[in-house]
């Protein structure tokens, strides 16, 4: 996991006073989603794992009401009095923090007052998760120094309500799900619907994951990410005047194809061909990995790819850049940008032996047509959130 622990301990004392012997410490991965991407608010399938980098919680609890959050990562600290009402604190990273015991308190449950160290090693904006990672780790945390006993899939439930109602950031419940849910050599199966879930091995045999970092800022995606959500709602609406549906990802692909005539808008109806093909890769993508046929699942992650830039538009140059110069790799199987795009990463599947090769190839190339250098990462997957 990679943390100076023993360093941080040093630095908590230092913000906070005291000794070491009551400092706990809890840890949050990030995430990485293999294929279902903008289908989890679409009550659709998702393919995440949660990584071996993530974020570290230090926490001592207080005598009195006040909560004091510092982070390696971040300048800007906050004190808190719990007496009264907890207000947002500009954009800055400890909203998402505030926002989950906000989250505690609206149920009735009164934490104590606290000491709080962040540490993460999650790129920062790469779209790895690390916000849903701040708030996992916090819930748990909080959840375990007061006894609450909040079961884990209810944080998962907290953590994005104080996502989307403290933050404002209108996002699905994959993240949070992956963080919280995650094993260690297993991919999550969701269905963003029903919630049920399950932790399927993946069979690499010889193969691994790599994650490439466009190191591209993600500027446009959230109001993007909430113009697509509304895209999709307007869709559903007019499907629903003639076919009963919740959300797009209770068609199939064939009962789109009866009723995508209804959508004279051209736009809307390359975004609901996005969501109802991807449902059906992630279907395809299980079925591919039950058998044990990686190269058909990643032909599927390809496929993916092709349609978030062709008809969800969610990809941009950097990204298409990384994607195309991975596929054409000798024996890559497949790649594709994951999270909500826009910038951030992608995800490609590969021999182990290629490794080397890959970084190169990839690397000069994005380099060429991009004047950025990218970073590359081995990506595990890891145990969910947990104390140390
Ligand atoms: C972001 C959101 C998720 C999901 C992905 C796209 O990561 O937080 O809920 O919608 O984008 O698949």
């Amino acid at each position: 996991m990679d943390f100076p622990l023993k360093e941080l301990k040093h630095d908590f004392i230092a913000l906070y006073g005291g000794d070491m012997t009551n400092i706990q410490v809890y840890f949050a991965p990030g995430r990485v989603n293999l294929l279902g991407e903008h289908t989890d608010y679409n009550g659709g399938l998702v393919m995440p794992f949660s990584l071996q980098v993530g974020t570290i919680l230090l926490v001592r609890k207080r005598n009195d009401r006040k909560i004091r959050f510092n982070s390696k990562n971040f300048k800007v600290n906050a004190d808190v009095c719990l007496i009264t009402d907890i207000a947002r604190v500009g954009n800055e990273w400890v909203n998402y923090p505030l926002g989950v015991i906000n989250e505690f308190r609206l149920k009735g449950l009164e934490p104590v007052g606290m000491d709080l160290l962040y540490m993460g090693n999650i790129p920062n904006g790469a779209g790895l998760s690390s916000s849903a990672s701040i708030e996992m780790v916090t819930a748990f945390a909080v959840n375990d120094l007061n006894n609450f006993g909040v079961s884990k899939l209810e944080m998962v439930h907290m953590s994005q309500r104080a996502e989307n109602n403290f933050v404002g950031m209108n996002c699905g419940i994959m993240d949070m799900f992956a963080v919280g849910m995650g094993m260690d050599n297993r991919v999550i199966m969701l269905d963003c619907d029903t919630l049920d879930y399950s932790l399927v091995e993946i069979p690499m045999e010889g193969n691994v994951f790599i994650i490439s970092d466009t190191k591209k800022e993600r500027k446009l995606a959230d109001s993007k990410y909430n113009e697509r959500r509304s895209q999709c709602e307007a869709v559903v609406e007019i499907v629903n005047s003639h076919h009963p549906i919740k959300n797009l990802s209770q068609l199939s692909v064939a009962q789109w194809d009866q009723y995508k005539s209804l959508i004279s808008d051209e736009v809307l109806r390359k975004r609901a061909k996005h969501v109802i093909t991807e449902n059906q890769r992630v279907k395809d993508g299980m079925a591919a990995l039950a058998h044990h046929d990686l190269t058909l699942f990643g032909q599927k992650m390809n496929a993916s790819h092709e349609s978030l830039k062709t008809d969800y538009e969610v990809s941009c140059y950097e990204l298409d850049v990384l994607v195309e110069a991975a596929q054409n790799v000798n024996g890559v199987l497949g790649s594709r940008m994951t999270g909500a795009g826009f910038g951030g990463c992608t995800i490609s599947l590969l021999p182990e032996v290629s490794v080397a090769t890959f970084k190169n190839e990839v690397g000069e190339i994005y380099q060429q047509k991009t004047g950025l250098k990218p970073a590359f990462y081995l990506a595990v997957p890891s145990e969910g959130v947990r104390k140390l």
